[in-house]
């Protein structure tokens, strides 16, 4: 049966990698019965509309929702960000933002620091509906000489636990290793309770190995030492930060793949990219890692076995030169 699937292209490049998503999906085989829908700053622009409560009632009773890239120079920061991907984000409740990250001879890019022949494999395991990005906290006085903003990083208990546990399960179908990023020396709050919960947690996978880095030394180990990782844990602001460092060492942003998932219910599949305006229509754009995400959301669908043979014809970065879409063309003649 044909998986109900929504589009969001996008704009700049979005809507041209999805394209070559779609091909690739097509072309191994699965099924799609696809919805589009004209979001983002283009469409922003036209009319005001940014994402509606009917839309994501809609998406409710969808299988998964593919997105390419949102967002336009005119339109004023962080009303595209807040008012359509947060919003989907949290809406959905989708508190996973899984970004897998590998490199070597079997995979489509190579490590940036390291050369072709380095092989590593880890994945990020981002909180994606509290902390900073929560919303909370205002004003006082402002436009005043003692105006004073403050933003708030919220955590609950519920919310890192249920995070944590998918970080360990997946490690259990991996390398079974952890590692807990955060920054408990000084956020002695949030840092507390996500390491309680993290060593609670852990008792329930006594086969799981763990660690605990600091986010700053992360940073190091990202460029440094990429090979010690299997699963890392992290809360929304250091994950969104972590991964455009994991993708800048593994071959670059154009190959970073992302999935924001609520496990059994409609979940999104987005590359890490933006939407790019100053290549759009130029072909410049590197359909991988939307197609890459496209095998994520075939995960979210049990099509594994579809996945698996995507991410197989992404490998061998020498063949996957090309424009736009002579590098979606090599991909689904692959398959
Ligand atoms: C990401 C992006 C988003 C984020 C922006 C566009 C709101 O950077 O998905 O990593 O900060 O989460
Ligand atoms: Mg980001």
């Amino acid at each position: 049966m044909a998986h109900q699937i929504g589009i969001v292209g996008g704009d700049g490049i979005g809507p041209e990698v999805i394209a070559q998503g779609l091909k690739v999906i097509d072309a191994a085989g699965v099924e799609l019965n696809a919805v589009h829908y004209d979001l983002g700053g283009n469409r922003y622009a036209r009319d005001g509309l940014v994402l509606t409560d009917e839309i994501v009632d809609e998406w409710r009773g969808l299988d998964a929702i593919y997105l390419g890239a949102v967002g336009t120079p005119d339109v004023p920061p962080g009303l595209i960000e807040r008012g359509l991907l947060l919003k989907m984000r949290f809406d959905l409740d989708l508190y996973i933002n899984l970004r897998p990250f590998s490199c070597g001879p079997d995979t489509a890019n190579s490590s940036t620091v390291f050369g072709p022949d380095a092989e590593f494999d880890f994945v990020v395991i981002r909180e994606n509906t509290e902390g900073a990005y929560a919303g909370e906290g205002g004003f006082l006085r402002k436009h005043t000489a003692h105006e004073i903003a403050t933003q708030g990083s919220v955590n609950t208990h519920i919310g890192v636990q249920r995070c944590v546990h998918f970080a360990f399960e997946l490690a259990m179908e991996r390398r079974k290793h952890v590692t807990l990023v955060h920054k408990t020396n000084v956020l002695n709050f949030a840092g507390d309770l996500w390491e309680r919960t993290f060593n609670t947690v852990a008792e329930e996978f006594p086969q799981v190995t763990t660690t605990y880095n600091h986010v700053d030394a992360a940073c190091i180990y990202f460029v440094d030492d990429p090979f010690r990782y299997d699963v890392i844990v992290t809360d929304n602001l250091f994950g969104d930060i972590l991964t455009d460092l994991g993708g800048a060492v593994s071959g670059g942003i154009g190959f970073a793949a992302s999935a924001n998932i609520h496990p059994g219910m409609v979940s999104m599949f987005e590359p890490v990219h933006g939407s790019a305006p100053d290549i759009a229509g130029s072909g410049k754009a590197n359909p991988t890692a939307a197609i890459l995400s496209g095998a994520l959301m075939l995960d979210h669908l049990g099509e594994h076995q579809a996945a698996e043979r995507i991410r197989a014809a992404c490998s061998n970065p020498e063949t996957l030169k090309g424009s736009t879409k002579e590098i979606g063309d090599m991909i689904a003649a692959r398959l």
